[in-house]
């Protein structure tokens, strides 16, 4: 049988270019190899403060663009994760036997409550575990994420190992994986920091429904530097994530690309760089204007996503409370 997968995705802001490189296409390059479930992570996103009225049409937005992207609804389970309550129900148990220190080591926490650690919801704190029981649920062995996610799937990894300890062999141990190219693309006003959705500015992020206008003007615009020569080289963040796009997109190598950039201008990188992504969002913007045409396909989709994925997550729980002496 396939190796399944598991991943999943925020439906906060917009899906950008970083999550199309760092992990939508290699979800979809690698669907027919394996047992897949991509799961819309509505419950991740109410960890930070939210407008509950837009949520429902974030999530069938977000699910559209999955599909236009390639997601192959029949090939893979894709679903809601509020749509299956033992994610959440998984998420205590696991919580009981996470210690505090593991969760007081994730650096993403540290980086999203800063200095309003005392006030930020504890769920905030609590959002790996519920991410670990994401991963659990679904005797997942492959979880692709971009870099940003990797300590998180490692924190599951010791949830896994550590319950398995506790109480018997009840969940499969996952593994990250991690493409090397495009697991950090960066944010295009300022390529210190990885591209986010949480990021607010007309000119950090390319939105994966971007009109090609629009592209082109938000990487026109992107912050380089100072120096002229077109290289791949990480001490110059600004045209090194450029050249990482260009790369991720194309396909080209690495060489070939710093070759055909010899002796030419940051004009011609970013004007070259913004026709590579425009080409590849476009079939992207094209399927998804077929697919929402009928607001009831994604409705149907994500219906069946739900009564697929929910034995698979049951199954588990029975385990895990028989294991644990409940019920
Ligand atoms: P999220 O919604 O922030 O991002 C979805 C995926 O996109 C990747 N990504 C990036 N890759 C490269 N460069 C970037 N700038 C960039 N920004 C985001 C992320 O690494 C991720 O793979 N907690 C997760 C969602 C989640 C999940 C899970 C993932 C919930 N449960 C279980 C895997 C397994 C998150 O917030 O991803």
């Amino acid at each position: 049988m396939a190796a399944r997968v598991f991943s999943g995705i925020q439906p906060s802001g917009e899906p950008h270019l970083g999550n199309y490189i760092g992990a939508i296409r290699n979800w979809v390059a690698d669907q027919e190899r394996y047992d897949n479930y991509f799961c819309i992570v509505d419950e991740h996103a109410i960890t930070v403060p939210y407008e509950p009225a837009e949520m429902r049409s974030r999530v069938r937005e977000l699910a559209a663009v999955l599909v236009a992207c390639g997601i192959d609804p029949e090939r893979s389970v894709l679903f809601v994760q509020s749509h299956v309550p033992e994610h959440t129900e998984l998420t205590w148990l696991l919580i009981c036997n996470t210690p505090m220190g593991w969760l007081e080591r994730m650096t993403q926490f540290k980086d999203k409550a800063g200095s309003r650690r005392e006030r930020v919801g504890a769920g905030l704190f609590t959002y790996p575990v519920l991410m670990a029981a994401d991963i659990l649920l679904y005797q997942t062995s492959v979880v692709p994420v971009g870099d940003d996610q990797k300590q998180h799937v490692e924190l599951s990894r010791d949830i896994a190992g550590r319950f398995n300890n506790l109480y018997g062999e009840v969940f499969t141990v996952p593994e990250p994986v991690i493409r090397e190219v495009g697991a950090r693309v960066m944010g295009l006003d300022d390529p210190t920091k990885k591209m986010s959705k949480s990021v607010e500015g007309q000119h950090h992020a390319i939105g994966l429904l971007d009109e090609p206008d629009l592209i082109r003007r938000r990487i026109g615009r992107a912050v380089t530097d100072s120096l002229r020569e077109i290289r791949f080289d990480e001490e110059r963040p600004g045209v090194h994530n450029l050249l990482t796009i260009h790369h991720a997109l194309s396909g080209q190598d690495r060489s070939a690309i710093e070759a055909h950039f010899e002796g030419k201008g940051y004009g011609d990188l970013k004007k070259e760089v913004a026709e590579v992504v425009v080409e590849a969002l476009a079939p992207v913007r094209r399927s998804y204007a077929e697919i929402t045409a009928d607001p009831e396909t994604i409705d149907g989709i994500l219906e069946e996503g739900r009564e697929r994925a929910r034995p698979a997550a049951e199954a588990t729980m029975e385990s895990v409370r028989r294991a644990m002496g409940l019920r």
